[in-house]
């Protein structure tokens, strides 16, 4: 007889032995007990919901949408979602296979890389670059490799692309995210297809976080999905754009194959979206006064992004 019970705790998945809290989440708390600091941590609008986004969640409640929803989320916010891409970025996704509502871009790029990966897969990613991104690829098995982009602006270069896959053997995904966080750095399409010409050729896969698309403030903001398609998973959502963070809807589109294997690993992990939620997103996305709440709010953070930037420019500090 054993004298002393065995712990439950030995045998766990060593994935996550390694992995601490969500660095982003350690940071803010860091950030939080400095007195009188710009906190540019979490990307956290400070808005709030709009009254009429409120409105429409609390009317889906009222109506008894209580049970569940389609896994892919409901048919009139894929369509929503899928006309906002083409509205705003030239993009056509069918709303029948090619789109799929997440719980918040996190669990899209969750989705993503649990479809992609195997264990042993290598992720590549400029860096710096969103500090989620390590976990996920790590909870996968996979290992993120990292190309350094200090040297050229934070601009991720082709030839850094190239130099990044050619140090990989076992390369199956790049992920990107821009407007970037944390740089603020942005690709115009000429930029964005050099990228997209490295992979065109080859069974790299990319994930494309553009969740801070509509926080574009000068020129136009140009989809990696509209330079390479059929290699491309797109996550967006209204988080940012309708400073609907706690809300936690997202959406995903790609191919339609690849899709339909994102939307399985999108349903085994939390069945579907909340509907109300889903209501105050299809009202964020659908409606004239959505699209105006985005335009609202993007002014006032330019204003405050020309007062940060004067700011560092009279302290002497460099910025982009
Ligand atoms: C680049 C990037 N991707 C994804 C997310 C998470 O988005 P969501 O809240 O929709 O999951 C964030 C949040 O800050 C982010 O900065």
């Amino acid at each position: 007889m054993p004298t002393t019970k065995p712990s439950l705790l030995q045998n766990l998945d060593h994935t996550y032995d390694g992995l601490g809290a969500n660095p982003i989440r350690v940071f803010d708390a860091e950030a939080s007990k400095i007195l009188h600091v710009i906190k540019l941590s979490l990307g956290e609008p400070d808005f709030n919901v709009p009254e009429h986004v409120k409105q429409a969640a609390i009317a889906s409640i009222n109506n008894d949408e209580s049970h569940y929803g389609p896994s892919n989320g409901w048919p009139k916010l894929r369509q929503a979602a899928a006309d906002f891409l083409q509205d705003r970025y030239d993009l056509t996704y069918d709303p029948n296979t090619e789109v799929a509502i997440t719980v918040g871009a996190t669990e899209g790029l969750h989705a993503a890389l649990d479809t992609l990966l195997n264990p042993g897969d290598q992720v590549l990613m400029p860096s710096p670059t969103f500090s989620l991104y390590d976990q996920l690829v790590r909870i996968n098995g996979a290992e993120p490799v990292y190309v350094d982009t200090s040297s050229t602006g934070f601009v991720f270069t082709p030839e850094q692309l190239r130099a990044g896959i050619a140090k990989c053997d076992h390369l199956k995904v790049v992920l990107l995210n821009f407007p970037s966080n944390p740089t603020g750095v942005t690709y115009n399409e000429a930029q964005v297809t050099a990228l997209a010409d490295v992979l065109r050729d080859t069974d790299i896969a990319v994930i494309s976080d553009e969740i801070y698309s509509e926080l574009t403030y000068e020129g136009t903001h140009y989809s990696f999905a509209k330079a390479l398609p059929e290699q491309t998973l797109l996550i967006n959502g209204v988080s940012k754009s309708h400073a609907m963070t706690g809300w936690r809807i997202g959406f995903i589109a790609g191919p339609a194959e690849l899709m339909r294997r994102v939307s399985l690993a999108h349903a085994f992990n939390v069945t579907s979206a909340s509907n109300p939620a889903m209501a105050g997103a299809y009202e964020a996305l659908s409606t004239e006064a959505g699209r105006q709440d985005t335009l609202a709010m993007k002014a006032e953070y330019l204003k405050r992004r020309d007062f940060v930037v004067k700011k560092n420019a009279g302290d002497g500090l460099r910025h982009s």
